[in-house]
């Protein structure tokens, strides 16, 4: 990686265009107070949109927008190739990933097409200031090596032929088809599938090209998500379907219509127990930690059934949990 500072020759001044300058004001409001600090890469991306660079005048105002110091958002710039610190080509500015699997690749031959088309050294215009290019680190298509970045898209799959034809196209300034340059589609196996052939992979969404994989699972034996909505709680109100009636009058637990008059425990203080679940609970009719503690294997199974995610109370030992915070709160 090159050492990456700012350009000694800088212009006066930066302001953003009042288009732009709304549409920061927009982008920092979207940060809580105090955080607006997280708008910065947003601000220098359209920053560099608008001057085809990132100038130091221009880290100066979005430091200022954002209440910034200077240094913080000079960081920011240098660190991520995504910026340039210069002035680069107008029609294209090549970022050829240097990495070793790309470099295995080819991309030493890509970068040859770069110094004999554009410029023998990286960093610097072409003669008639549509092109530049330099080699960056991994850009995270290394599947489909080689490749090169030319400001948001990528060309992958590259020979030096098919790159001089992705050159050719800018330079008719067009913007030419991202993505692999040798027919296959994202990063499929170039042979072929060899799994998951149910599957079109054509472009669009990979929708199933027959009947589906399988037919949708019931409800109770999909897989577990680690987090359930709230939407999907059965609420102490709605009670057992009929066919659940006999199970659940058995190994219901004790449930509440409403928290306790002194008010629910903090449920979230069992290990394993986030905000959503905590909701769930509740929503459930559990608000409090005798009501955990108090839980019979039974009881257990009634609510593992619901939280679908069956094992998750014993392994994390939410009775053990409870029966120590309730022992706390009553003063044993
Ligand atoms: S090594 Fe080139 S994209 Fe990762």
């Amino acid at each position: 990686m090159a050492v990456r500072r700012l350009a000694e020759t800088q212009p006066e001044s930066f302001a953003f265009s009042p288009e732009n300058h709304a549409w920061a004001e927009r982008e920092i409001a979207k940060f809580p107070e105090g955080r607006q600090a997280s708008a910065v890469i947003a601000l220098l991306w359209r920053a560099q949109e608008q001057e085809g660079w990132i100038t130091k005048p221009a880290i100066e105002q979005v430091a200022e927008m954002l209440s910034m110091p200077t240094i913080r958002v000079l960081e920011v710039a240098t660190f991520y190739t995504m910026f340039h610190l210069e002035p680069v080509g107008t029609k294209a500015h090549v970022q050829v990933c240097g990495t070793t699997p790309c470099m295995l690749r080819g991309a030493g031959d890509i970068i040859d097409v770069c110094r004999r088309r554009i410029h023998a050294e990286p960093h610097h215009r072409s003669a008639d200031e549509a092109f530049s290019w330099e080699e960056v680190e991994c850009l995270g298509a290394c599947v489909n090596a080689p490749m090169v970045q030319v400001f948001k898209d990528t060309y992958e799959d590259l020979t030096p032929e098919s790159f001089e034809a992705v050159l050719d196209a800018f330079d008719r300034g067009e913007t030419p088809t991202p993505g692999p340059q040798n027919g296959r589609h994202h990063s499929v196996p170039i042979n072929g599938l060899t799994s998951l052939t149910e599957i079109d992979y054509s472009d669009g969404a990979a929708a199933p090209v027959t009947e589906p994989m399988s037919a949708p699972a019931p409800a109770r034996s999909e897989p577990a998500p680690a987090e359930p909505s709230v939407a999907e709680a059965p609420r102490a109100t709605e009670g057992p379907t009929q066919s659940d009636a006999t199970a659940v009058a058995e190994a219901e637990p004790e449930l509440l219509t409403a928290a306790p008059d002194e008010g629910a425990d903090d449920l979230k203080r069992i290990s394993g127990v986030g905000p959503k679940l905590e909701g769930l609970l509740n929503s459930m009719g559990i608000y409090t930690f005798a009501q955990v503690a108090a839980w019979t294997p039974e009881n257990i199974a009634w609510v593992d059934d619901r939280l679908k995610f069956k094992g998750r109370i014993d392994r994390d030992d939410w009775l053990g949990q409870a029966r120590k915070f309730a022992a706390e709160k009553s003063g044993r």
